[in-house]
């Protein structure tokens, strides 16, 4: 078996000394993924989304790959104090807070000389976070969310996030912020989610996939215009920004063309989960799947698991459900899904029995990460170690 063809009889072999439901990384595909990853931003600083990581020891693990991995992108307050406290820096909070107390306990941080952003795009968010800088005597650096999403006639191509969608906004923003003590503006992030969080090759999608291609290449032309154009007018307001970030693993060959675009963040192209499978311009390995035991074949060419329930977030279409990696050719079925406790496959050719172990993918990245206190790790092929996750180190952020 080479590093990265392995099959289900090369992970049952690997990882025969385990009793499943557990979690794998291979550390194989994840230093080619990282690799890709790499290439693929071109010379752009990375920084790494936490949410779709949710394992200190895999983030130190990719930052120790390259130098152009710098800082994080965290998903809440709490979770960037347990950063801090693990001895990382350069950390940009992606989602806004309203959490008086860990803004003030970060402000402690920030004033000891850690690199910590926070994300506004309200005056209200404004209003918080200047208390707690008056409070604590401190300057808090902040980012605004540019939204990118765009509107076509019937459609909002895109997320609803930040309510900063026009440089008028973005203007008013600023003449709010500029009266404020205790506020520094660091920069301006804008999140493409429907370029790079949206699949244009869905298996089957015909001709869902046309209409996804062409709104996005529409997309793109109008919110690259946007984001230039909102850096302009934060220069021309005479603010001094150095962080301008966009993107995530699904856009990275269209963010990087933006000259004016600073960092790109890359969270789930580490684990590659299902989800990233539907790319036409990329494809990762998928790193990161679960193990469950066979435990009943309650007819001929079925077979039941035990657990597999791990749903995924966002809307609630088939794409959330885990899917049966190894062995290949494996469904689920139609009434059941996933179980919260048991999961039914139907075999095709496969043959099962109980005690086997079935491999599985989940949807989302970093969310595999809340259903396991662990995971295991392959490296060259053979068993490596066994590290925690955020669960495994009691955190639970969100
Ligand atoms: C603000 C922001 N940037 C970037 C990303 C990209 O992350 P990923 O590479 O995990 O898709 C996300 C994901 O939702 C995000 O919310």
């Amino acid at each position: 078996m080479g590093f990265l063809n392995k099959n289900y009889k090369d992970y049952q072999s690997i990882l025969k000394n385990f009793n499943p439901p557990y979690a794998v990384v291979d550390l194989d595909y994840l230093d080619k993924n990282i690799e890709d990853i790499l290439k693929r931003a071109g010379n752009t600083k990375i920084r790494i989304a936490s949410k779709s990581i949710r394992s200190i020891n895999i983030l130190k693990y990719i930052f120790s790959k390259s130098r152009q991995f710098q800082g994080i992108m965290s998903f809440t307050t709490a979770e960037t104090l347990f950063l801090i406290e693990q001895g990382f820096n350069d950390i940009l909070i992606g989602y806004p807070s309203v959490n008086e107390i860990e803004i003030s306990l970060l402000a402690d941080k920030i004033n000891e000389g850690k690199d910590i952003v926070l994300m506004v795009d309200k005056a209200k968010h404004l209003e918080i976070i200047e208390r707690v800088g008056a409070s604590k005597n401190c300057k808090i650096p902040v980012c605004i969310d540019i939204d990118m999403s765009s509107k076509f006639p019937g459609i909002h191509f895109g997320v609803m996030r930040s309510s900063i969608n026009s440089t008028q906004k973005l203007k008013e923003l600023l003449k709010k912020l500029s009266i404020l003590n205790h506020i520094k503006l660091k920069g301006i992030m804008g999140y493409e989610a429907q370029v790079a969080g949206l699949g244009d090759n869905v298996t089957g999608g015909g001709l869902k996939n046309t209409a996804i291609k062409f709104l996005q290449k529409k997309s793109i032309v109008e919110f690259t215009k946007r984001r230039k154009e909102c850096v302009e007018l934060i220069k021309n307001e005479g603010f001094d920004i150095d962080l301008v970030n966009g993107g995530g693993t699904g856009s990275l060959e269209t963010t990087i063309q933006e000259n004016w675009v600073t960092e790109v963040t890359v969270g789930s192209g580490f684990f590659s989960p299902t989800l990233f499978d539907y790319y036409t311009a990329f494809k990762h390995q998928p790193s990161a799947f679960f193990a469950l035991p066979v435990v009943r074949a309650p007819e001929n060419g079925i077979v039941t698991c035990l657990g597999g329930g791990y749903l995924a977030s966002g809307s609630a279409d088939k794409l959330r459900l885990p899917q049966p990696y190894l062995p290949e050719g494996l469904k689920l079925t139609t009434n059941e899904g996933a179980g919260e406790v048991q999961t039914p496959l139907i075999l095709g050719n496969n043959k099962l029995n109980i005690g086997d172990v079935v491999f599985f993918r989940h949807t989302k990245a970093g969310e595999l990460c809340e259903r396991f206190n662990e995971l295991i790790l392959i490296k060259d092929n053979k068993y490596h170690s066994t590290i925690n996750t955020y669960r495994g180190d009691n955190q639970c952020f969100l």
